[in-house]
């Protein structure tokens, strides 16, 4: 055996130890979350992202400016446009996040982030890490929250999706041992684990649904999953009120197509990539990736996307107009809600819910025959200040069988 090959590989993964030790060692010094009641100002980062990105954050931000007006005024709350998250701009300093990207970020109290452009093998670009993946890690977003809801089929999941481990945590740093042998890493930690299931409990306790079911792939995968199932069995214990149980990830994904068994889930808790794939899979029973928002949630820091790509072909053939920012505008109305406008969170909710599936006196499609994106936001602006809005929401939401 090449011994030169065999210690270039232990120096490789002695590395990578000896960083998740360090990330484990901050974790320990958990800091506890913010209380935005106390801020002022909070500073929202917008960050326009790649392709259609400017497009629908556009349309986003000006719902925001609407909704936060007094507060916007009062000083209360501040916009910072954040320039530098572009992909021609990332590929110059050949880094995920620029640094002095990263400083701006760091002086916002939450972010909302329109698409950005995850270069793989063969495009144009280095192959840098996702902008996403980068900024969950370097603003420890540990939790990935992400709702879908289908009132008429009895649908109403809420996912949270560890968001820092996992697959991902050292997703750029495998190793090509030989011309032969590739091999990636995957992480679990107990600081990590806990602190997203317990979020998990922590909702579904709080939300008196008292259901969470964890999912893994812990038979197989014993070491990383197993660890991530054993934390649950744990963290179980301080939430004897709850009900949870534990699934694979092969036989959950295929009950999620299944109408008689899918109702019965409602709090799902998950590893990295496993979130990554049902979450989407989840979407698509909702109207597809571009009616979702996701949350990525830290004890510092917040921020909420679109959890659909940057559509760059929409914008090469002159479409970009017609994109459909509900994604990234249901993102914003997490953000309200998160950092203490629960009042026009749900007000925006509702007007999401009515224009986008009950009413939908325009649709986006995509293409010039449908509506262009800021239709729909004028559309939703003018649902919200419907005085009767939280009745007309009502009176979409299906009756509840008698028993
Ligand atoms: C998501 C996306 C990202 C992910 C990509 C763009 C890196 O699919 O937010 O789900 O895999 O997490
Ligand atoms: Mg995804």
């Amino acid at each position: 055996m090449d011994t030169q090959v065999l210690e270039r590989a232990k120096e490789h993964f002695a590395g990578l130890i000896e960083a998740q030790l360090e990330r484990i060692e901050r974790m320990k010094k958990d800091e506890g979350w913010v209380d935005y009641e106390k801020v002022k100002p909070i500073i929202i980062g917008v960050c326009w992202g790649d392709g259609i990105g400017p497009y629908i954050c556009q349309q986003t931000q000006r719902i925001l400016e609407f909704l936060l007006k007094p507060e916007l005024e009062s000083g209360k709350v501040v916009f910072k446009t954040i320039e530098g998250l572009t992909i021609e701009n990332r590929a110059k300093h050949n880094k995920a996040i620029p640094d002095d990207v990263l400083e701006e970020l760091k002086q916002c109290h939450v972010i909302l982030k329109a698409p950005t452009t995850t270069p793989r093998k063969g495009d144009p670009w280095p192959n840098i890490e996702s902008a996403n993946v980068a900024m969950r890690k370097e603003l420890d977003l540990f939790a990935n929250v992400r709702p879908v809801k289908v009132p008429e089929q009895g649908i109403d999941w809420m996912f949270f999706r560890e968001n820092t481990e996992g697959a991902y945590a050292l997703g750029s740093n495998g190793i090509n041992v030989t011309d032969d042998l590739a091999i990636d890493f995957t992480v679990t930690t107990a600081q990590g684990a806990e602190r997203i299931i317990r979020l998990a409990f922590d909702y579904a306790k709080r939300t008196g649904i008292n259901k969470v079911t964890v999912v893994t792939k812990a038979n197989v995968v014993k070491t990383t999953d197993g660890r991530f199932l054993d934390m649950a069995r744990e963290v179980a214990k301080d939430y004897p009120e709850v009900e949870w149980d534990d699934w694979y990830i092969d036989i959950m994904t295929a009950k999620l197509v299944d109408p008689k068994r899918r109702t019965q889930f409602r709090v799902m808790a998950l590893p990295n990539l496993y979130g990554d794939i049902l979450t989407d899979e989840a979407a698509e029973f909702q109207g597809g990736v571009g009616t979702a928002g996701s949350a990525n949630i830290g004890k510092r820091y917040g921020m909420f996307e679109a959890i659909h790509g940057s559509a760059p072909r929409m914008v090469k053939e002159g479409r970009a107009d017609y994109a459909d920012p509900s994604s990234l505008i249901r993102a914003a109305a997490m953000m309200l809600n998160h950092i203490g406008f629960a009042d026009r969170g749900k007000k925006l909710e509702m007007a999401l819910d009515i224009c986008g599936n009950f009413e939908q006196k325009l649709v986006v499609t995509g293409r010039s025959t449908g509506a262009k994106g800021s239709e729909l936001a004028d559309y939703l602006m003018e649902t919200i200040q419907d005085p009767e809005l939280e009745k007309r929401w009502q009176s979409y939401q299906p009756k509840t069988k008698a028993a």
